[in-house]
């Protein structure tokens, strides 16, 4: 089964050292049968349409500003990393929502900002520690899709992927199981279904992501109710992660 894999590179590597990186990959991916997809810095992004443009991996940002343009100082918009050939970009990553304190407001309205500018979104969602063991943990996701969701049309969805990660299983080395994956994607489905149509929980795009690493790749990726993953640490050696992206799933 084609999965989606993406690497969250987050705060890591400098762009003098993309360079190696993204003509590895592009060479290593080159016969995988999966959709590729590398989220560096911003800073990264003219070596990525330099050396990614053209290849078989798609490239994305890890932030946007919700504003399209102005007196923003040190914001970047939309409509700029889509002029560096960008095709995605991540929003409400647990590390923005909680060490930036971005609201499912404000993500909501980036979410509106990159669907306008014409790229696509990969939407994190998912419960802390904490709110899994108050047995919480359905409730709160079902919410954050509702309100990051919010006057987006079904049609758009198409531009969507939905990322579980639940924060707990974030760089911890705990991910999360098969049956924790398969529940909670249900529960987005569900949701979906709920706020749009059968047809959209269908046809949603729902991965995972947390602590997924060289040793347990193939385990989770293979479970079918997921359309692929969001990789952090394990990416960042190209090495690995061109191993976990020519397997066939
Ligand atoms: P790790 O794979 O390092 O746990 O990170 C997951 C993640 O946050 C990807 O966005």
């Amino acid at each position: 089964m084609k999965k989606l894999i993406i690497a969250n590179l987050k705060m890591n590597t400098k762009p003098s050292e993309f360079k190696d990186y993204a003509m590895t990959l592009a060479t290593k991916a080159k016969l995988s049968k999966n959709s590729i997809v590398v989220c560096p810095p911003f800073t990264h992004l003219v070596a990525a349409r330099e050396f990614l443009g053209g290849s078989k991996v798609a490239y994305g940002a890890q932030n946007i500003s919700d504003e399209e343009k102005g007196s923003f100082t040190g914001e970047i918009s939309a409509s700029m990393i889509k002029d560096l050939g960008a095709t995605y970009v991540i929003l409400g990553h647990s590390d923005r929502r909680n060490k930036f304190k971005e609201n499912d407001k404000l993500i909501n309205k980036k979410i509106k900002t990159a669907l306008a500018n014409g790229l696509k979104v990969i939407l994190c969602v998912g419960e802390s520690l904490q709110v899994r063991e108050s047995k919480q943990a359905s409730a709160f996701v079902r919410k954050q899709i509702d309100d990051d969701l919010k006057g987006i049309y079904e049609n758009e969805l198409e531009g969507v992927v939905i990322a579980y990660e639940p924060i707990w299983a974030i760089g911890t080395g705990k991910n999360a199981t098969n049956k924790d994956i398969s529940k909670m994607v249900g529960v987005i489905r569900k949701e979906i279904e709920t706020q749009f149509s059968a047809k959209a929980a269908q046809k949603a795009i729902v991965i995972y992501g947390g602590s997924i690493t060289i040793n347990n790749y193939k385990k989770i990726i293979s479970n079918e109710d997921i359309n692929g993953v969001l990789i952090g640490g394990a990416s960042l050696d190209v090495e690995n992660f061109s191993v976990i992206v020519r397997e066939n799933y």
